[in-house]
Formats: structure tokens, sequence, C-alpha cells
């Protein structure tokens, strides 16, 4: 008996010494789940960053802007080509045209060129991205099966049920469509001009090839009468004042009574007048400044000069200039005009390939930028342009007496127009310079030192 109480005695003496001490405790837990590869998650999410950073924005952009140039491009010289068909005389309109022609098809061939590289780049991307996608999608797909609480598929069925929601929504409130801007137009449709109605050197015959003058279609009060005239006194290229006529017969006899209002002494430095088409507006000059891509406006009260960036890849410094059969006008980058709305600036950027783009001037303080419209005519097949009542109208080179308004472009209806056909007797084979007067209906044209004016009729 006695002995039956020492061996349990015993064990449990060695059970106590092997026991581990009390402030241990081990537990197994048992998963019946595998465990969740992170790593295979990290690589999953580089790979996806990867992909992410291959393709930008900025890749489609440039494709979407050289099919744009294509679609615009193509149906211009399919016009011009049954153009040229129909004049086909042997006299110089035929020549011009051809002319014409040669410059859109080697602008075409460029941009097939470029188009060409473009697709190729794509294509080897979306190949590569194709891949890397359906991957990404076999790796995604077996992660999924770690979610055994369902928490991703709720959140997928939550997004779909939201987006159903937004849609169904958005049908009940359809959103409402902007109203057209209204056209600021009290004479109705720019039908013709009349033949010359004034014409004169002024105070400096053959002095001054390049030049533009005009009228301020918002005078100060008591200067409704008064002219002004911007001559390039340096280079043919530069001009550092504006010289004021208190009438129209003080221009013409060449009596300058208020005289020069200067913005340096120095010609040129820094906000100099650069190239001949300068506008007056609101006693304040707008003009291209010396060696910037930027239009200038030089305040004659204050004479503080507001500078308005134009947007980057913008032709300057004789880039992008007007252009007939025989020469470009140097220096003819920025057209400013005024109309009925303000002033407005025309101009050509790298990234439109040469066409005209047209911006609005916001006069206020600071200046800005307004709306811009891009246009399907070449620069460099355009001579001069003008606004009136919202609408751009452009003229070509006929011959040395005549010049020819052929294009338009309405900014209300975003309309576009070869077929204008209104022609300008020219007093001198070179317009300079062209504006449309609001206050009068005049339009103004500085020609190789002849200022001429036309009254424009509208319907
Ligand atoms: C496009 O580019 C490739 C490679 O540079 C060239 O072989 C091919 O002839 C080009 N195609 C066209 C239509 O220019
Ligand atoms: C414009 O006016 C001229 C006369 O000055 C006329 O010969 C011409 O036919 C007119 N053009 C149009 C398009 O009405
Ligand atoms: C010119 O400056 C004056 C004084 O600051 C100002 O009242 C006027 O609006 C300015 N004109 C333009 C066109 O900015």
């Amino acid at each position: 008996m006695k002995l039956y109480v020492i061996v349990p005695l015993c064990a449990l003496f060695t059970l106590t010494q092997q026991a581990p001490s009390r402030d241990k405790c081990a537990c197994e837990l048992t998963n019946s789940e595998k465990a969740f590869p992170h790593d295979k998650l990290s690589t999953v999410e580089n790979d996806a960053s990867k992909c992410n950073s291959n393709i930008t924005p900025q890749k489609t952009l440039e494709l979407e802007s050289l099919l744009l140039g294509l679609e615009r491009r193509l149906p211009r010289l399919q016009e011009d080509v049954s153009m040229l068909e129909r004049e086909d005389d042997g006299q110089l309109y035929a020549v011009l045209s051809l002319y014409v022609l040669e410059n859109e098809m080697v602008e075409i061939k460029q941009l097939l060129d470029r188009l060409n590289g473009t697709t190729l780049g794509h294509q080897r991307l979306t190949a590569d991205t194709t891949k890397q996608l359906k991957d990404l999608r076999a790796e995604m797909q077996q992660l999924e099966t770690y979610d055994t609480l369902q928490v991703v598929k709720r959140q997928q069925d939550n997004k779909q049920l939201k987006r159903d929601l937004d849609q169904c929504r958005n049908r009940l409130y359809p959103i409402a469509q902007p109203t057209p801007p209204q056209r600021n137009c009290p004479h109705g449709e720019f039908r013709n001009i009349t033949r010359v109605r004034m014409h004169t050197q002024g105070e400096y015959p053959d002095s001054y090839k390049y030049g533009a003058w005009g009228q301020d279609p918002k005078p100060e009060a008591g200067k409704e009468n008064w002219y002004w005239l911007v001559m390039l006194t340096s280079s043919n290229i530069y001009a550092n004042y504006v010289r004021r006529y208190s009438s129209l017969s003080s221009l013409i006899v060449g009596v300058s009574t208020p005289g020069n209002v200067e913005i340096h002494s120095s010609n040129p430095t820094t906000n100099t007048i650069q190239g001949p088409n300068v506008v007056l507006y609101g006693e304040a000059l707008y003009y291209n400044c010396y060696n910037q891509d930027s239009v200038c406006r030089f305040n004659l009260t204050t004479k503080a000069v507001t500078t308005l960036q134009l947007p980057k890849g913008t032709r300057y410094n004789s880039k992008g200039n007007f252009c007939h059969l025989d020469e470009c006008y140097p220096y003819t980058d920025l057209d400013l005009a005024t109309d009925e709305s303000g002033v407005w600036v025309i101009y050509t950027s790298k990234q439109d390939f040469g066409n005209l783009v047209l911006s609005k001037v916001e006069e206020g303080e600071p200046l800005t930028l307004g709306q811009t419209w891009r246009t399907s005519v070449y620069k460099q097949g355009v001579t001069n342009t003008f606004m009136a009542c919202g609408v751009l109208y452009a003229t070509r080179y006929v011959n040395k007496e005549v010049e020819e308004i052929f294009y338009s472009f309405d900014t209300t209806t975003g309309v576009e127009r070869f077929d204008i056909g209104v022609f300008i007797n020219k007093m001198s084979p070179n317009i300079n310079s062209l504006n449309y007067s609001p206050v009068d209906q005049m339009l103004h044209a500085y020609c190789d030192s002849h200022m001429v004016s036309y009254k424009v009729l509208f319907s």
C-alpha cells in the first residue's frame, strides 16, 4: 500500500520538474487557410505602377493632335484641288493655288511620317501592355481567393450599385446645355467692301514701309475723332512710339497736334513694338513686344506696359509670318485686331502645324487670354487678317492691284468658309496691316507707307 502511494508521488515530482515555468505559455494554432503571399502582392503593385508610367495621357494626346491635323488638312486639300480644276485657266490664280497645294502636300507628308512613327511606337507599347495586363489580371484573380470574407467582392458590388444609381439620377436630371454666346453684330452680316474711300501718305511719304493706323474703337471722352499711327522706324521691324492726330484731316495733311507718346527712348529695347499688326483700344496700344511670344499693352495715360504670355509653342521672332507667293512679311507672327467685342490676337503655334489660331484678349487688369479657336487655314497662305462681329477674315494676295478676302471663321458657330470672294483694290502691292474699326465700320490698311481705308458693307 505504502509503495503505491510512493510511486504516484514520485511521478508527480518528476512531472512538476519537467513543466515549464509559470510565466511562459505556448499555444499551438492550427489554421486551415493558406498564408497570404505578401511578396506576390507587392510584385503585382510594382508591375501595375510600371504599366501606369508607360502609358501617359501625353502619348494619346500626341496621336490625337496628329490625327486632328490630318482630319482638317485633307478636306482642305480636296477643296483646293477642285478649286484648281475649276480655275485651270493658266492664269496667276492657278499658279497661286498650285503653290498653296504644294505647301499643303509637304505638310501632309510630314504629318504622315510623324503619325507613322507614333503608331509604330504605340503598337509596340500596346502589345507589351496587353501582355502585362493579362498577367496582372491572372495574379489578382489568384490573390482574390485569399479574400475569404468576400470584402473585395462586396466592395465591387457596392461600386456597381453606386454607378447604376448615378446613371439613374442623370437620366432624371439631364445636364443643362450652355446657351451659345450672343453675336455682337449691330449692322448685320459682312457682305462686301467699297472701293478705296480714303488714301493718304500722311506726314512721311515713302519713309516707312511698315506700320499701322486707325481709330480707337473705345476712345476717351473728347478723343472720339482722333487717329493714331505707328510706323516701324527701326529696321522696318521696331517702333517705340504712337503718333496721334486730332482728326482725319490732320492725319492727311500731316499735322500731329498731340504728337508722340513714347514707350521708351531706345529702339529696340524691352517692350518695343515688334511687327506692324498693332491696335489701339481704350487708350492702350496692344502689340507683339520685342523678342517675346507675348502681347504687350502700353497704357498711353500711365505709360505702363502689361505683358500677356501666349501659350507655349506660339511662333514668334518672324517664325510664323503672313506670306504670299513671292515673300513673307517679316515679324508678322502676332496680329492684333479689334471689333465690336474688343481685342483679339491671331497667331500660330507649333502644335497647330502653322494653322491660324485665334484668341480673345480680355482687356481687364491683369490682362488675360480668353477663349481660343483653332482654324484649318495655313498661315503662310494668308497675307493678313481682321475681325468683324466676332468673325475672323483672312486675305490672300492675288496680284499687285488686288487682294482677296477669301476665308472666314465664325467664333459663334465655329463655321469656316473658304469662299468669301470679296476683293480689295490696293493702292500699293503689299498690305502690311489690316484692321476693322467698329466705330465707323471702316477697314484700315497700311500698305508700303500708304494709309488706305474702305467702308465695310453689311447686309
Ligand atoms: C513607317 O515607318 C517604317 C519604319 O520606320 C517604314 O519602314 C515604313 O516604310 C513607314 N511607312 C510609311 C507609310 O511611311
Ligand atoms: C462687291 O462690290 C463690288 C463693287 O465695289 C462688286 O463689283 C462686287 O461684285 C461685289 N462683290 C460681292 C461678293 O457682292
Ligand atoms: C491705364 O491706367 C489707368 C490708371 O491706372 C487706368 O485707369 C486705365 O484703366 C488703364 N487703361 C488700360 C487700358 O488698362
